[in-house]
């Protein structure tokens, strides 16, 4: 089952156009990681999804249901954490979370018990009594994703939920992010932390200007993008020996003295290739110190997309 349908979705903000003919699936029960530049149309894809802004055209579905149109019982299925969550200032962190849960239609002693149980969820009990205008930005955040979580949503939808956190409190949201996923909770969030993607997400789509330029896994990003795993080699003593190997489909080459980068032409051949290489670069008296292999990560396969210049 797919919880969450975008097909032709163009949205514009007069003459410019935001999104342009996006199409993403989503199946249930799965992560799924929205990257691309600032921009890109990231956060106006998920406005769209939640029915906050309209759009021009296209079909968007969450759980079956146009949320333009849905009832307010069809709404609390989906929890939203905005890019920039804001609060009544002058209210309590408490106080926000339990007026929030009564606009949900939670019963009140529920409301209580799950107040309490995402405060600690969160760590941030100790703020309990704290208003909300003098809360951190990362309390806030925080904040932010327990009103999210709060009414056990079956689809999340967090716009760069780990952006403002230090790395105990984004090793935290990953955590929750984790467990929301084992009981079932289909997950969709933007992040320009790519190594937190490639922790977190099933499923990737890279919008570039407002066109899906990928949809589907990381694995199968990479090798569109076909970026070559590297085998790095260091060379004690470099008097550029290796410059006399020759050997079918492997490229040498020396970006520093005393520093090796292969590359195989068929990248399916590393497994009988990497013992010949190493042989024939010994044979021809080289000093190998260390090789290790290096497979092309997120950040490799997204500058290759994207480059460095948006
Ligand atoms: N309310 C608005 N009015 C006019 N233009 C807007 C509005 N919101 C977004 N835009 C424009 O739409 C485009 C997409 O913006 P959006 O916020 O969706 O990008 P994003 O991918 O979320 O970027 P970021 O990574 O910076 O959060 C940008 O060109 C932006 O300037
Ligand atoms: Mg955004």
């Amino acid at each position: 089952m797919e919880a969450i349908i975008i097909e032709g979705l163009v949205k514009s903000y007069g003459p410019n156009v935001a999104v342009d003919h996006a199409n993403l699936h989503i199946d249930e029960g799965t992560v799924f990681g929205l990257i691309g530049p600032n921009g890109a149309g990231k956060t106006t894809i998920l406005r769209s999804l939640l029915g906050i802004i309209p759009y021009d055209s296209g079909k968007v579905l969450v759980s079956g249901t146009d949320m333009r149109r849905a009832n307010p019982q069809l709404k609390l299925k989906i929890g939203y954490l905005p890019q920039r969550a804001a609060f009544q200032e002058w209210k309590t962190t408490e106080q926000v979370l339990l007026s929030l849960g009564r606009l949900s239609g939670l019963e009140k002693t529920y409301l209580k018990e799950r107040v309490d149980e995402v405060l600690e969820l969160l760590g941030i009990e100790e703020y309990r009594s704290r208003k909300v205008g003098k809360l951190s930005g990362g309390t806030m955040q925080k904040l932010g994703f327990a009103q999210a979580i709060l009414h056990e949503p079956s689809v999340l939808i967090l716009d760069e939920p780990m952006a403002a956190l230090d790395p105990s409190s984004r090793f935290l949201f990953k955590k929750i992010i984790k467990e929301s996923r084992a009981l079932g909770t289909t997950i969709l969030f933007s992040s320009h932390i790519l190594s937190d993607i490639e922790d977190l997400a099933d499923s990737v789509g890279l919008l570039q200007q407002g066109k899906v330029r990928y949809s589907g896994t990381i694995a199968g990003l990479k090798k569109e993008v076909d970026l070559r795993s590297e085998l790095m080699v260091e060379v004690v003593d470099d008097k550029g020996e290796w410059a006399s190997v020759r050997l079918p489909g492997v490229d040498i080459r020396q970006p520093s003295p005393g520093y090796l980068v292969v590359h195989l032409s068929d990248v399916t051949q590393w497994d009988v290739m990497v013992p010949k290489i190493m042989e024939a670069l010994m044979n021809a008296g080289c000093h190998i110190r260390s090789f290790n292999r290096r497979e092309p990560n997120l950040e490799d396969v997204y500058m290759a997309y994207v480059g460095g210049s948006n």
